[in-house]
């Protein structure tokens, strides 16, 4: 049984059926591949984009989805193995994930990292616990990575350059500034997708410190070695932007500061020029930009590129909807 956890995990093949299958829901919405289906949708955290668009999905293919939110309309849940449950979860996932496979064909998760030590957290584990124990096909709706939104970004791309095939285009996914250290998981993602498409990457943050973990760095390198792109990171601005053909941006924490945040603001706050501003957006290839958004204007992106023609942010979130119909699609008909 496949799961949709990362896109690594799923081949190249199976990536390019799955964009295939959202182009083509994108020109018509309807399906019956959810019939008679369901799918539980797990949040431990905010969402806007991810829960519209899969329950609308669903109900699109014909299924129906549940949305639950631990802590909040259902019972807290406890992850260790061998706990004594004597604090707030009342009761354990090894039970949650079975019960809810014998209700749903599809379980789904939301589940953000605690930010307080990112060794624990890069063990995904509430996403790893749930596709341990469900026996129904698990998809990740972002932990610290989000495949989802990749899959919606390559969508975007493929359609903004008239060919699925993105090889050679000129990549930089670069941090920019927010008032709070956010999640790694979009610019991973990012990572991920754009080099598994064979672009020409490049990584543009601060400091050195702003790296993502060496686990996403890995297969960056694999995946350029497999595709024929490459991949390097940068703290030049102007170096990076100039001749770029898609600018993504995405502000994260610097890995080293986790648990420690106090310590990494002076860094984050002297860096607030990252914002993506017509100046920067006019050093490229006439390149297109975009966000996974939610973007708070001005602080990541001006208003004048958020509204300029090169923005595709809106495009990639409604390719939200698309990509996952087709992510459903394959998992509950495999
Ligand atoms: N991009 C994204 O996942 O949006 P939401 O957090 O609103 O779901």
């Amino acid at each position: 049984m496949k799961h949709f956890l990362n896109t690594q995990d799923w081949s190249r093949a199976e990536l390019d059926a799955v964009l295939a299958q959202a182009a083509a829901f994108k020109r018509s919405k309807a399906g019956d591949q959810l019939k008679g289906k369901s799918i539980a949708l797990v949040f431990f955290n905010p969402s806007l984009r991810t829960r519209t668009s899969f329950e609308l999905g669903a109900f699109q293919l014909g299924g129906h989805a549940v949305v639950l939110q631990p802590g909040k309309d259902a019972w807290p849940i406890e992850f260790e193995l061998g706990k004594v449950m004597d604090g707030e979860a009342e009761e354990h996932i090894a039970e949650v994930a079975r019960v809810l496979s014998r209700y749903v064909d599809l379980v789904a998760v939301r589940a953000f990292p605690k930010f307080q030590d990112w060794a624990v957290d890069r063990e995904d584990k509430v996403l790893r616990a749930f596709a341990k124990y469900s026996t129904v096909p698990v998809i990740n709706l972002e932990t610290i990575t989000h495949p989802c939104q990749e899959l919606a970004h390559a969508l975007a791309l493929q359609e903004h350059f008239g060919t699925t095939d993105l090889r050679g285009k000129k990549f930089v996914l670069t941090w920019t500034y927010h008032p709070k250290p956010l999640n790694t998981a979009v610019a991973n993602s990012a990572l991920t997708i754009a080099t598994r498409m064979g672009m020409d990457v490049t990584l543009l943050c601060p400091t050195p410190e702003y790296a993502l973990d060496e686990r996403y760095l890995g297969w960056a390198r694999d995946n350029v070695a497999e595709s024929g792109g490459s991949f390097r990171m940068s703290h030049d601005i102007t170096e990076a932007y100039t001749g770029a053909d898609v600018v993504y941006a995405k502000s994260w924490g610097a890995i080293p500061y986790f648990g420690r945040w106090e310590q990494e603001k002076p860094i984050r706050d002297a860096h607030k020029h990252f914002i993506v501003d017509e100046a920067k957006m006019a050093l490229t290839n006439n390149g297109v930009f975009s966000h996974c958004l939610p973007l708070r204007r001005n602080v990541k992106a001006t208003d004048a590129v958020m509204d300029s023609p090169q923005c595709i942010a809106i495009e990639e979130a409604e390719n939200r909807l698309h990509v996952q119909k087709a992510v459903m699609a394959a998992l509950a008909n495999q």
